[in-house]
Parts: structure tokens; sequence; C-alpha cells
């Protein structure tokens, strides 16, 4: 892994627009369960509680399973040091943007500036009588679902199943994508589309494509130029220290 390591960090050296496309996997530090594989969401709750038809049916039942759940793990969590790594990367003037397809707001914590929200934010509220917004830490929950003022529901402001990434989100990232240089995969098991098609447009583009995750994912040698196997957090820490040991050293005469 160490070499790896080593390797990204002299592929992100030399440049000033690299991108991050980032999934659950990456708040897992944060205490954020990811919805597959051991300990996720979807093995405790029927996916299907996430589709936009099962919440215009029945808001009430999703709210309780799953949305105040969310709520109430997203409300304790902070940026880990992965999110912090990405952070330092861009402060470095190294990574440009990230795509992230959590709705947790850790990114922008952690001091991320340019965040796209690929599957919306947690962090806002619509109405789906009068399409106002509110803050969902303003939002009065003594009500199951929350309503607004004018009695409309409250939905958050994410991206169901069965509903469209908003085009401007869309088109953004494929932007990003297509004009990066590196593209960094940390934390998705890139089977949810649109968003693990980005990967594929930036090295489509020419971009190299590193995955950080401690499992195989169907980009793994076939779209990524190499997997770094293991925990987000360490693994950027890892590749920021050394990007900093490499700029610290004096250029050769
Ligand atoms: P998943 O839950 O599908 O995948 C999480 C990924 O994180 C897996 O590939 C894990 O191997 C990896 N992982 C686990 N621990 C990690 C760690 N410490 N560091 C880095 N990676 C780790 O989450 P997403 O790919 O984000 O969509 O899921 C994509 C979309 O499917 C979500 O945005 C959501 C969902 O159902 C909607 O709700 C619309």
């Amino acid at each position: 892994m160490e070499h790896l390591i080593k390797k990204a960090a002299r592929d992100l050296v030399d440049v000033d627009n690299a991108v991050a496309l980032t999934g659950a996997g990456i708040s897992i530090e944060s205490g954020i369960p990811p919805f597959r594989g051991k300990g996720g969401l979807w093995e405790r709750i029927d996916p299907m509680m996430a589709h936009i038809d099962t919440f215009l049916n029945d808001p009430e039942k999703v709210w309780r399973v799953l949305m105040n759940e969310m709520k109430d793990v997203i409300d304790m969590a902070r940026p880990n040091d992965a999110h912090l790594g990405l952070y330092r990367l861009e402060e470095l003037g190294i990574l440009k943007t990230i795509i992230t397809q959590n709705v947790d707001g850790l990114h922008q914590m952690a001091g991320s500036r340019d965040v796209i929200e690929f599957h919306g934010s947690f962090a806002w509220q619509r109405c789906m009588e009068c399409d106002s917004r509110c803050e969902t830490r303003d939002v009065d929950m003594t009500q199951i679902p929350p309503r607004c003022l004018c009695g409309g529901i409250y939905r958050p402001d994410c991206v169901f199943f069965g509903e469209q990434i908003p085009p401007r989100y869309f088109q953004r990232s494929q932007q990003a994508a297509s004009g990066c240089e590196v593209m960094l995969v940390v934390g998705t098991s890139a089977i949810i589309q649109p968003a693990c098609l980005m990967p594929m447009t930036a090295a489509e583009s020419g971009a190299k494509v590193i995955e950080i995750n401690p499992d195989s994912t169907p980009l793994t040698n076939s779209v990524s130029d190499y997997l770094i196997r293991g925990p987000a957090g360490p693994i950027l820490n890892r590749i920021v220290d050394e990007i900093e040991k490499i700029l610290a050293k004096p250029e050769p005469n």
C-alpha cells in the first residue's frame, strides 16, 4: 500500500484541477453508516423506503423509519480525516471540486468550498405544497411528518430513488469530470448511476482515476488506474503528508 500512497502523491502534486467523487464510505469514520455491505442501512431498512413513490404514498412512515434516524445520525456527525484530507488538498491548490453522493454536509463542514451535492442535501427541507425551503435544524419535529407553516409536508432536499438528478448538478459534475487530470474516487461502491459514470467520463477524457476503498468495486481493474485498499481517513492523511514532503524539498538546480 505504501508504494501506492507515494504514487498517488506524485500523480497529484503537479495537478491543479483534481476532482474527488465521494460516497458513504468517506463518512463511516464519522459514525454515519453506509448503505450497502456489513452494517449498511439497507441491511435493516428496505431500500424502497428511499423511493419517491413510497414517500408520496406514506410520508409519515418514511419520516419515522428512515428520515428521523438519518437526522439524528447526521446531527451528531463531524468531519473526519478523510474530509479534512480533501480540504487540505484544496488548500494546496490541487483539488478543485468534490462531487459527493452524500447528503450529510461534512465536506462543507471540513472547509471544502466547491462541493457538488449530487444527491442533494439533508440540511434543507422543502415544502411539498408551497415549495419554500427551511433549514432542517429549524424544522419542528414534534409532529411527524414535519409540516411547513402553510400546512404542507416537508421533504428533504435530497434525491430519492426514482427521481432525476438536478440537471445543474449533473452538468457541473460532467464538466468537472471531463476537465480534470486526476479523479479520486473515495468510499463509493460505484454502482448507482449516474454518479458512477463520472469516473468513466474522467478516464475517457484522459484523467488518472485513483480509488480509495477497503474493497474493490466495478471500477477496479477496469476504469481505475489503481486502488489504494483501506480506510479513507488514514490513507488521505498519508497522501497529503507525502505531497507536503515533496513540496517542501528544494527544486534541484
Ligand atoms: P455504499 O454504501 O453503496 O458504499 C460504501 C462504500 O464505502 C463501499 O464500497 C465500501 O467498501 C466503502 N467503505 C467502507 N468503509 C470505508 C472507509 N473507512 N473508507 C473508505 N471507504 C469505505 O455507498 P455509496 O456508494 O455512496 O443514493 O452509495 C451510492 C448511493 O446509493 C447513495 O448516495 C444512496 C444509495 O442508496 C440515494 O439514496 C439516492
